[in-house]
């Protein structure tokens, strides 16, 4: 990886490899929703009076197998991801998704504030799916977490998965293939809410496993709920 902060062609074809060979039918989650997201999200909407149409973004949305639904909420969805291909597949899948996809490297900042000049702010920032951990450093992820809350209006909602540090216990690195994902302690994490002005509403666990004809792996995280302390 070159030192400009963000990710390399090499690593964008690693990244493609494992994403085209995952079969998304297969992955499954361990966790037991008693939290609806879409009526968490709603009802931190709500309390902050948004209302009127909603722009709502997912960053590393891949094939928008959880955005999908913003449409039935009436949101004005954008579809992101680092893989073209993904996107393809969203659109050929969703035809909801027809027009609404566009290319975002997340842990680039001028890809990010170029992507706010051609289409603004947004009032629900969702980064599902432990993306904020696909890097292989910590600052990286702060970089990534920055790009976020850029990303979103002063009354918007941030919801955000990721693998924390402390739910991995003797393991220092979590790896899928040959992906590095970089664990993010959760004291980084509370620091990363008040160094960015973030107040965080709720949270629940998260728990999803993997398979793939020769192994099969979990991942273990926290769903964040956040919005901007002022
Ligand atoms: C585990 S998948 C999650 C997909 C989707 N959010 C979900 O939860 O089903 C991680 C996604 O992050 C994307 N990704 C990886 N690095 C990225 C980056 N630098 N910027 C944006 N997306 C990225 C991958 O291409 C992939 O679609």
């Amino acid at each position: 990886m070159g030192d400009s902060g963000y990710i390399s062609d090499h690593e964008k074809e690693r990244l493609s490899k494992f994403y085209n060979s995952m079969d998304e039918e297969l992955i499954t989650s361990e966790s037991d929703f008693t939290f609806d997201m879409w009526s968490l999200i709603l009802g931190l909407l709500n309390e902050n009076g948004k209302e009127g149409k909603r722009r709502l973004i997912d960053v590393g949305g891949g094939t928008g197998r959880l955005s999908r639904a913003a449409f039935r909420y009436g949101f004005e969805v954008y579809l992101t991801d680092i893989l073209p291909e993904l996107l393809n597949i969203a659109t050929a899948k969703y035809s909801e998704f027809e027009g609404r996809t566009y290319l975002l490297d997340i842990f680039d900042p001028k890809s990010v504030d170029d992507f706010i000049d051609a289409h603004g702010y947004f009032d629900v920032v969702l980064c599902l799916g432990f993306v904020i951990n696909h890097t292989d450093s910590l600052e990286r992820t702060e970089t990534a977490f920055f790009n976020l809350v850029k990303l979103m209006n002063d009354k918007a909602v941030l919801v955000l998965d990721a693998l924390i540090r402390e739910l991995y216990m003797g393991y220092p690195l979590v790896i899928w293939d040959r992906l590095t994902n970089t664990l993010i302690p959760i004291s980084t994490m509370l620091k990363y809410f008040k160094k960015y002005g973030l107040i965080l509403k709720h949270l629940h666990s998260l728990e999803y496993s993997y398979s793939k004809p020769n192994y099969h792996y979990m991942d273990r995280g926290i769903r964040f709920f956040l919005v901007k302390a002022w």
